[in-house]
């Protein structure tokens, strides 16, 4: 093949190369199999390899990271990168629209262009005829650094411009980020190689850019949401920040898909209030939302001050960590007796909430964070979940306190053990304990459990305290006199709380067994041992074997429920709710034939029509047992897509295999799809 050929087929290899990235990284709509892309892009390295003199830097072959800089340099930006001004609620959102049109002398509603606003990087990337020449970082918005060549590494940057309608010099200005997905990842691979971990996808993506060997930072999941111009030169004058958004798509720049052009600030609240919704959900973390004038000319005559322009506003959401100092840590028993370290912090405004205390989990978690009292933290708060010290910050104070687990329960001076192969240390006093009586006693009147409307928290403390109440059999002897003697207690709510107690009497065996808060025995495994057993009698007399005949008890269980019964308080405290009258209606035992019966299952990969624990809890209603694992005496194997070593080893051991549609088909024919 003569050298035109040759440089005629790496020409096509890069422009294929370069169209499958885009839709592979841009679009997020891949055409072909990584496989075949993988074919493509090596023959173009074994091209490039035999003709050096053919290699190129935009190729996408040059990518992968040059050689290491000894540092970065610095780049004077053609124009100012910008901040913003901001606000942190609906009505600094009006005021801003208030300040334009009066600005404007408009009375009419304005069109604004909203984007959610990520947290990453802002870059600046310069394309020279729909070439990339340069990536920068914002710096201080007059001059930042050189980061080209790590830009160069992130595939949803495209190297070239698509079409050939892009004006002589475009400069792009954008947001580079690590999705939430890459950053889990990454983070579990690090982990897994025993290498530190990226605190959050912020800090991944400023890292992964700051990273002198490009090489590092290719291995980095990063991606761009394109939302802004810098210096234009030649044939393109926009008119709206929405035609921007479109153009950038149509030349292969990556653009946000959750930007929206909304018509007045009515709008612009809406799509803030919709995105504060979402925001846990989508892809990328975000901030707050940007909101932008959409008409460029109005923008122009808006102007900007002090390098924040009139014509856009930030509003902030709820910053989701925030550093603050560990003041104590201090041991809490659990209804169980297990002892959970938490952290007292001082209080600190996060994810929209205050935080002044945030668990431990165990020691191995105190452990893992390096965590002394006194020490500076960062707390995660995001969406719903409970708040997580996501790591130690700052220097350690002099005074800093190492974290020991006490020898003994904080609340009742029982003995603390730690069981070997268990990660939870617990308080050994059992329903001696203050602590584990009141959780008894507040399990005991749940909802799910005897339900007793009004015994809450702060009455049971109350009640133990006051030493009315030791053990849940003492509610039933509760007397009016007593009762209306406690602080903040009416007359009224008082003979409300006994006639509560007086209905809780009226109960079914489930409800009861659950409401004894044996260790592992929820509601679901006391309906169970109520149907396969019948009376509670025979759930006390029965040994573990015969409990672990019951659909979901497992010997762990088994052995929980044959302890509990073991012990002589807890036959008492029995034995005292019957006598105050607790009764529940005989429950008929379930001996129906269950297709199932001896048959062991695994599920494995993933399903679509259900969950997993649905799909587990179906076959389990017909018999079933659910195993993890695949052995010679597995019955049969229930495989998603995505099944792994579970369907290899299924097919080295003969065992019959379904796959879901087979399953579904399976579950209705026996009545439980
Ligand atoms: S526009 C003149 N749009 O927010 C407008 N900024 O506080 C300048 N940011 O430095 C920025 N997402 O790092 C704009 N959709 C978005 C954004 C966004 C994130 C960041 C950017 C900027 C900072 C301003």
């Amino acid at each position: 093949m003569g050298t035109s050929a040759i440089a005629a087929e790496i020409d096509g290899l890069r422009r294929s190369v370069e169209y499958h990235n885009h839709r592979y990284h841009v679009l997020d709509d891949p055409e072909i199999s990584d496989a075949d892309f993988d074919a493509l892009f090596d023959r173009l390295v074994e091209l490039e390899a035999g003709h050096p003199e053919l290699v190129t830097e935009d190729s996408p072959t040059q990518r992968v990271g040059g050689a290491p800089l000894d540092q970065f340099e610095t780049v004077v930006h053609a124009l100012p990168m910008l901040s913003l001004d901001k606000c942190t609620n609906e009505s600094g959102l009006e005021e801003f629209d208030e300040r334009i049109r009066t600005r404007l002398g408009r009375e009419d509603a304005l069109t604004y262009t909203c984007e959610p606003k990520i947290d990453g990087v802002a870059v600046n990337l310069r394309y020279e005829s729909g070439r990339f020449t340069l990536g920068a970082t914002r710096g201080d918005g007059r001059k930042g650094e050189n980061i080209t060549s790590n830009v160069r590494t992130i595939k949803a940057i495209p190297l070239h411009l698509r079409g050939d309608d892009h004006p002589a010099v475009l400069e792009v200005r954008g947001e580079i980020y690590m999705p939430k997905a890459g950053f889990l990842a990454y983070n579990e691979a690090a982990r897994a190689r025993g290498e530190k971990t990226l605190v959050n996808p912020r800090n991944g993506a400023a890292g992964s850019l700051r990273q002198l060997h490009p090489k590092m930072t290719a291995t980095r999941p990063l991606s761009m949401f394109c939302y802004g111009v810098g210096e234009i030169v030649g044939n393109w004058a926009p008119a709206a920040q929405s035609e921007v958004l479109a153009r950038f798509k149509e030349w292969g720049l990556r653009v946000n898909p959750d930007a929206d052009t909304v018509n007045g600030v009515e709008g612009c609240i809406a799509y803030t209030r919709r995105t504060l919704e979402v925001r846990d959900e989508l892809p990328y973390e975000i901030d707050g939302v940007v909101v932008k004038v959409d008409e460029l000319a109005l923008q122009r005559e808006l102007g900007t001050v002090t390098r924040k322009p009139r014509y856009a506003i930030a509003f902030k959401f709820p910053a989701e960590e925030a550093s603050t100092r560990v003041l104590a840590v201090e041991f809490q028993v659990g209804r169980t007796g297990a002892i959970t370290p938490v952290a007292r912090l001082e209080p600190v405004f996060v994810g929209g909430v205050t935080v002044s205390n945030c668990t431990l989990h165990n020691m191995d978690e105190v452990e893992r964070l390096g965590l002394m009292a006194g020490d500076r933290v960062l707390v995660r708060r995001a969406g719903d979940v409970i708040p997580q010290i996501v790591k130690v910050v700052g220097p350690r104070a002099k005074d800093a306190q190492r974290v020991v687990m006490p020898k003994r329960c904080p609340e009742c001076r029982s003995e603390i053990v730690q069981l070997e192969g268990e990660v939870v240390a617990r308080c050994s006093g059992g329903l001696y304990c203050p602590a584990q009586r009141r959780q008894a006693i507040r399990h005991f009147a749940s909802r799910l459990a005897m339900d007793i409307e009004g015994l809450g928290d702060k009455l049971v403390e109350q009640l133990v305290d006051a030493g009315m109440v030791d053990h849940v059999g003492d509610l039933y002897r509760l007397e009016l006199e007593q009762v209306v003697e406690l602080e903040r207690m009416g007359e009224k709510s008082a003979a409300n709380l006994l006639a509560a107690i007086e209905d809780s009497k009226e109960t079914t065996l489930e409800r009861f067994l659950y409401s004894l808060g044996i260790r592992e025995v929820g509601e679901a495994t006391a309906r169970s041992l109520a149907r396969h057993f019948g009376t509670l009698d025979g759930i006390r007399r029965a040994d573990e074997e015969a409990l672990e005949g019951v659909a979901d008890v497992g010997p762990i269980v088994a052995r929980n429920i044959a302890s509990f019964f073991r012990q002589s308080h807890n036959v008492e405290v029995i034995a005292a709710l019957i006598a105050a009258g607790i009764h529940w209606p005989d429950v008929e035992v379930v001996v129906e034939e269950q297709p199932l019966m001896a048959e062991t299952w695994v599920l494995t990969g993933s399903l679509e029509t259900m969950t997993r624990s649905d799909a587990k809890s179906k076959l389990e209603s017909l018999g079933a047992k659910v195993s993890g694992s695949v052995s010679a005496r597995t019955s049969r194997v229930v495989a998603g897509p995505r099944a792994g070593s579970k369907l290899n080893k299924a097919r080295e051991l003969d065992v019959p295999v379904m796959d879901e549609e087979a399953f579904v088909e399976f579950l209705e024919r026996h009545g439980v799809a």
